[in-house]
């Protein structure tokens, strides 16, 4: 496979995206093994786009009826991604094919989907999950944002021994495309093409809008999982219950996250910076955004997708 010294290691290009040399076996045995059921909810995104965030919404929101009350609730002693793993990275990273994860204790019915979540390219994506009737959300933030979020923690992972990754290094392969599941806008148009072909199938959000409009965006995802919010339901507040619980504020300030580790070493609280849309104007130059803006354009250029 073509190779780049990447940014926390080197990056391998599959499928025409680039992929950290430790989870390479995880995607192909993920492409090879899984079988995708069609009441499953697959949640899909771009590295830092608010992806720990979405995890704990879509949880909320389908486990609402199994746990009402707030103050008992899983996201309070447990980080949002052991409750939705991802496929390639946590469920299918084993060097023994002869050992696959058992699946059997995720429940599956209309009510109460499978959750899991990925980081693949359309192109990528098992057949069984392109061909079931499986939901997919898809989320995606600014370019800009997500790089600076990017930085922030590929750095933080860094053992301190490597010393820094300069910003400008790292900017210059993200324009190349060169960067985890990258390039960035061959992964975003894989779905917000598929969002416009098939909207039954693919629900396309975004990072911006969930912060502008947390609610609309969540009655969105409601309605298009199968599980639209009630009259009763919405005049007991649970949609604003569930965006209470997931905040930035909640969801950070909680021990778990602020102490834990996943099993892969990442501790949890890597997942929370600032949650704030616009951040990158304090680390991009008016040049590195411009010539971000430039790139960004011309690759969406009469998709119709705009950042
Ligand atoms: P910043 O680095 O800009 O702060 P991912 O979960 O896909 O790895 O994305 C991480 C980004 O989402 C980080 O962005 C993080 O702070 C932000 N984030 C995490 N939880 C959030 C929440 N509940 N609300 C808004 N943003 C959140």
């Amino acid at each position: 496979l073509p190779r780049e010294k990447g940014w926390v290691s080197t990056l391998h290009q599959y499928q025409g995206f680039w992929h950290g040399t430790r989870f390479i076996q995880g995607v192909l045995s993920f492409q090879k093994h899984f079988q995708s059921q069609n009441a499953d909810v697959i949640l899909v995104s771009t590295p830092k786009s608010g992806t720990t965030w979405l995890k704990a919404i879509i949880f909320s929101l389908v486990n609402r009826t199994t746990f009402p009350d707030p103050k008992h609730h899983p996201l309070l002693t447990t980080n949002p991604h052991v409750l939705v793993p991802f496929l390639e990275l946590d469920l299918f990273i084993n060097d023994d094919e002869n050992r696959l994860p058992n699946l059997s204790s995720f429940s599956s019915s209309s009510s109460c989907p499978r959750l899991f979540s990925t980081h693949l390219p359309y192109v990528s994506l098992p057949e069984s999950v392109k061909s079931s009737a499986c939901k997919l959300v898809y989320l995606c933030r600014n370019p800009k944002d997500t790089f600076v979020s990017l930085w922030h923690f590929t750095n933080r992972l860094r053992p301190e021994s490597w010393g820094e990754n300069s910003m400008e290094e790292a900017f210059e392969k993200f324009c190349r495309g060169v960067s985890l599941y990258g390039p960035f806008w061959d992964h975003s148009l894989g779905y917000w093409k598929e969002s416009l072909e098939r909207p039954e199938k693919v629900l396309f959000l975004r990072f911006e809008d969930m912060k502008r409009e947390p609610d609309i965006n969540l009655r969105k995802l409601a309605e298009f999982i199968g599980c639209p919010f009630s009259e009763e339901e919405e005049a007991k507040n649970v949609v604003e219950n569930v965006l209470k619980l997931c905040s930035f504020e909640s969801l950070s300030n909680l021990e778990v996250n602020k102490k834990g580790k996943l099993w892969s070493g990442q501790a949890h609280k890597a997942f929370f910076r600032r949650g704030e849309v616009g951040d990158w104007v304090n680390y991009l130059t008016d040049e590195m955004a411009e010539r971000l803006d430039l790139i960004v354009e011309q690759k969406m250029h009469g998709s119709g997708l705009k950042f």
